[in-house]
């Protein structure tokens, strides 16, 4: 909660390093007015950047202001004219988990982050500075590297393409992005109750899908619910992304989705009330039943009636 304290910077009249002063005779640090001379273009463009309150907060200790709270203290770098070497935090230098460790000393706190070290991408060595960038982003919020949907596609190129397809989410034309639906900074979830992983999708309260927070009249609950809406999920009939078949479904004609768990030609292949469901009324043969949901109209759930007729 501390880092919420910092963020008490006033108008910025100039792109002078705010008020920090330069510290005691005997502290390693220099203080960032010290870098300005010969890091013109970081300096310069620093007053635009988040971290730059550090520079202006009241009562914050020389590790925690500024450049050196991300490079480490500066004086031995400056009285050594510069090099790679002398700074203790120079990120081309730095391994993956060093540069996680340098950003998480500030930001670990956040529940956005509670499980970073243990997402996907940490594991794949994918961090903060793979999708971040300090000194060039694409904007200040978030200063992501770039239009958020680009950073990603810079390593999930064949994600375009589903964004590309006929009936889609619209990521590509800027109206949705990514983070609707995933935490790159790895979920909050554990594993779905039937196994399946996760891929990162940001489950709200009571583990529920992130599609609900649009899909509102999906979410329930209902008197009767379809367990594969509420178990399996949305991703069981539809394809998040995108589809080259209408409502995103997974298969081009409704009821081979559905036959795909209530399997079988005459029956359905399943029990109600623990009576075998041989249901005469489903003649396969007979065009009018392959368009399940012309009945079944509230597939997704049902107030109304278990066999979600209305
Ligand atoms: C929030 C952490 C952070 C702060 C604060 C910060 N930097 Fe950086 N700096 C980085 C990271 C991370 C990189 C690696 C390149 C990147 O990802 O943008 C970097 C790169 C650099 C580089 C290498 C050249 C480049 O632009 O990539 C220089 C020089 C530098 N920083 C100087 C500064 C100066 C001067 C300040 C203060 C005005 C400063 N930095 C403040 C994190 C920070
Ligand atoms: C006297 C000039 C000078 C001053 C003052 C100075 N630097 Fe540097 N700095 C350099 C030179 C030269 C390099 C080496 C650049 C290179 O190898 O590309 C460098 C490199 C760096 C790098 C390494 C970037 C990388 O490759 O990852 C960082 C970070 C950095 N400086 C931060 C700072 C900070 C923070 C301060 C203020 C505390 C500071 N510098 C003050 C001259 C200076
Ligand atoms: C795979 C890409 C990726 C990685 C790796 C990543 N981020 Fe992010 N981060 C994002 C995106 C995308 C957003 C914007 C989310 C939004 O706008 O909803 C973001 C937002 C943020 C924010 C601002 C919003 C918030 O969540 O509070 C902070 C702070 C942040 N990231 C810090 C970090 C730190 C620190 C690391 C490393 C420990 C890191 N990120 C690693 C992609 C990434
Ligand atoms: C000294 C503590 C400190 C360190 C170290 C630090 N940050 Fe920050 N960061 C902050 C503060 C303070 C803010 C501003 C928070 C606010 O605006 O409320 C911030 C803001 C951000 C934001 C923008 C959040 C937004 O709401 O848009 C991102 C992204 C971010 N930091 C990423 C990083 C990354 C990546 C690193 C490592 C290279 C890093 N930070 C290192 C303290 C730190
Ligand atoms: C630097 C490359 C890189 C960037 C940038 C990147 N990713 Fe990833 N992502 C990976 C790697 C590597 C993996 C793990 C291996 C895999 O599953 O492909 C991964 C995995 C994932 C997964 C699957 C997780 C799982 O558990 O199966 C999702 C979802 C994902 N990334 C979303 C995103 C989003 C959203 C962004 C942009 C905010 C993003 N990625 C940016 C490299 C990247
Ligand atoms: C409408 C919500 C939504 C949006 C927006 C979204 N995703 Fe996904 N994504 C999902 C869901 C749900 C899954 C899990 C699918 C499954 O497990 O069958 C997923 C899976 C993934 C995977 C893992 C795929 C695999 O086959 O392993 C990656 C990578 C990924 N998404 C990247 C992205 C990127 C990059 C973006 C933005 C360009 C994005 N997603 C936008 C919902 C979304
Ligand atoms: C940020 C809001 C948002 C989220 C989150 C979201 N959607 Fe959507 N969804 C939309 C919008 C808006 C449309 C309308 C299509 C368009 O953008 O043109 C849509 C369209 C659809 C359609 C097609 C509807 C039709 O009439 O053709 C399906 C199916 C769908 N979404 C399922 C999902 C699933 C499954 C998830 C979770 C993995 C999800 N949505 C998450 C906003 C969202
Ligand atoms: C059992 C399969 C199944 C599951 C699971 C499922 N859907 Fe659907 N959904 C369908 C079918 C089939 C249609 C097309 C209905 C039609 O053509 O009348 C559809 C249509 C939609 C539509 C567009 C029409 C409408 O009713 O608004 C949206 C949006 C949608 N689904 C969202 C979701 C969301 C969100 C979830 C997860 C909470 C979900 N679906 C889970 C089968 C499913
Ligand atoms: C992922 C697997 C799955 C898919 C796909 C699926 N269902 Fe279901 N459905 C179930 C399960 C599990 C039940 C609960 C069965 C039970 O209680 O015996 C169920 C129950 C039903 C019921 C109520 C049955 C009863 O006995 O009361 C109807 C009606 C139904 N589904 C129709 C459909 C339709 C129509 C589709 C295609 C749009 C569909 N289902 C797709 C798994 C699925
Ligand atoms: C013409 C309307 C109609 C169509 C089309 C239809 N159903 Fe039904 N379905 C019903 C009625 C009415 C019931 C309840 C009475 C009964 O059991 O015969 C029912 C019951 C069910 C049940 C509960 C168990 C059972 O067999 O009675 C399931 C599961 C089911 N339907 C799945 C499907 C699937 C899958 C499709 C598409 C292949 C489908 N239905 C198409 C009208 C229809």
């Amino acid at each position: 909660m501390g880092l919420r304290l910092l963020a008490t910077a006033g108008v910025i009249s100039c792109w002078t390093l705010g008020a920090q002063t330069p510290a005691a005779n005997d502290s390693p640090f220099a203080g960032s007015n010290g870098c300005r001379p010969c890091h013109p273009a970081q300096a310069l463009q620093f007053f635009r950047n988040p971290h730059f309150k550090t520079t202006v907060a009241k009562g914050a200790t020389p590790e925690n202001m500024g450049c050196e709270a991300c490079h480490g203290a500066g004086k031995k770098h400056i009285a050594a004219g510069g090099g790679r070497a002398t700074i203790p935090n120079a990120f081309s230098l730095m391994q993956p988990n060093q540069v996680l460790d340098a950003c998480l000393r500030c930001h670990s706190k956040d529940v956005n982050r509670a499980n970073i070290r243990r997402s996907s991408h940490t594991q794949a060595n994918v961090v903060c500075t793979s999708c971040h960038s300090i000194h060039r982003s694409d904007s200040a919020k978030s200063l992501l590297a770039a239009k958020q949907a680009d950073v990603c596609y810079g390593c999930h190129s064949d994600v375009r393409a589903q964004f590309s397809q006929p009936f889609k989410h619209r990521v590509n034309e800027g109206f949705m992005t990514c983070s609707d639906c995933h935490n790159p900074h790895g979920a909050n979830s554990g594993v779905s109750k039937t196994g399946h992983r996760p891929r990162m999708v940001e489950t709200g309260l009571q583990n529920e899908q992130p599609c609900m927070k649009c899909h509102t009249d999906k979410r329930g609950p209902f008197l009767f619910e379809h367990a594969a809406v509420r178990v399996d999920g949305c991703e069981s009939c539809h394809s998040p992304h995108g589809s080259t078949n209408a409502r995103l479904l997974k298969r081009p004609v409704v009821f081979t989705v559905c036959l795909e768990c209530h399997n079988g030609s005459g029956s359905f292949g399943r029990q109600a009330d623990g009576i075998p469901t041989q249901s005469a009324s489903h003649n396969m043969a007979d065009p009018r039943y392959r368009n399940c949901t012309t009945c079944h109209v509230r597939v997704h759930g049902s107030n109304a009636d278990r066999r979600f007729l209305r």
